[in-house]
């Protein structure tokens, strides 16, 4: 099965998205995590898409699509991938279509988190990282169950992400709400589109997921 994930920053996207990959096996193609680590090696993608990142503005298409489609091209995913992040616009939507018939591959589901913007600040402000693993976290929601050590690996180094702070996060919103939120329609269109609740909480929104892979078996 290919999954698109759409929804706004903070909606919980990356967290299903890691979940689904460890239970399914689909593979996450996060669009977001492409882009820092190009940016972390000093790519030229990496160097282009640095300032638009800090500010919480869209990456050009024509970058974006470059590093994406070099990733759907060429990565091994035989159970299928989860698209997270990616398309943003409707530029990246429509070049989308066009290329996943020439490599045999089409969108099964796009899966809509639906979060209001007060409750994607709060969840935001407090996410964390592992810095061995990249295990996600936060301060309220999702704590590690020992104080500072990773459930996952037993590191404890913690690391933010530079955009998450307010400035960046209110830009965020209001480019997600004008140039992202629209493709609802476009998807909705296509027949794909399935809204979920992303204010359950994170086991309840992975329940409602299960029943959506439940339902495509039967
Ligand atoms: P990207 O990395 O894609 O960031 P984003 O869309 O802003 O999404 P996030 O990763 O912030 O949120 P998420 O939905 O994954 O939330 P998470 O699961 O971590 O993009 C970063 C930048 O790259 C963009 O601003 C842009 O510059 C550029 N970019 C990327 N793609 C692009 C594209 N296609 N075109 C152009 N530019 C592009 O959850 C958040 C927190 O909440 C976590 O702490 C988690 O533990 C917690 N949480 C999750 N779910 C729940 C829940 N149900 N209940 C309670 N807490 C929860």
């Amino acid at each position: 099965m290919n999954l698109l994930f759409l929804g706004p920053p903070g909606a919980g996207k990356g967290t299903q998205a890691k979940l689904i990959e460890e239970r399914f096996g689909l593979r996450q193609l996060s669009s977001g995590d492409m882009l820092r680590d190009a940016v972390a090696k000093g790519s030229a993608v990496g160097k282009a898409a640095q300032d638009y990142m800090s500010r919480g503005a869209l990456v050009p298409d024509e970058v974006v699509l470059g590093i994406v489609f070099e990733h759907i091209k060429h990565a091994r995913m035989p159970k299928g991938f989860m698209l997270d992040g990616f398309p943003r616009t409707q530029a990246q939507a429509e070049a989308l279509d066009a290329l996943l018939p020439s490599i045999g591959r089409a969108i099964d589901k796009v899966l809509v988190f639906d979060v209001d913007d007060q409750l994607l600040i709060d969840r935001v402000e407090g996410r964390y990282t592992c810095t061995h693993c990249g295990e996600g976290y936060h301060h309220k929601f999702k704590p590690p169950r020992v104080a500072g050590t990773c459930d996952k690996c037993g590191h404890h180094d913690f690391k933010r992400r530079a955009d998450d702070n307010a400035e960046t996060m209110a830009h965020r919103l209001a480019v997600y709400h004008a140039e992202t939120r629209p493709l609802i329609a476009y998807y909705q269109t296509q027949g794909k589109a399935v809204i979920i609740d992303g204010t359950a909480p994170i086991e309840t929104v992975t329940g409602i997921i299960d029943d959506i892979f439940a339902a495509d078996a039967a």
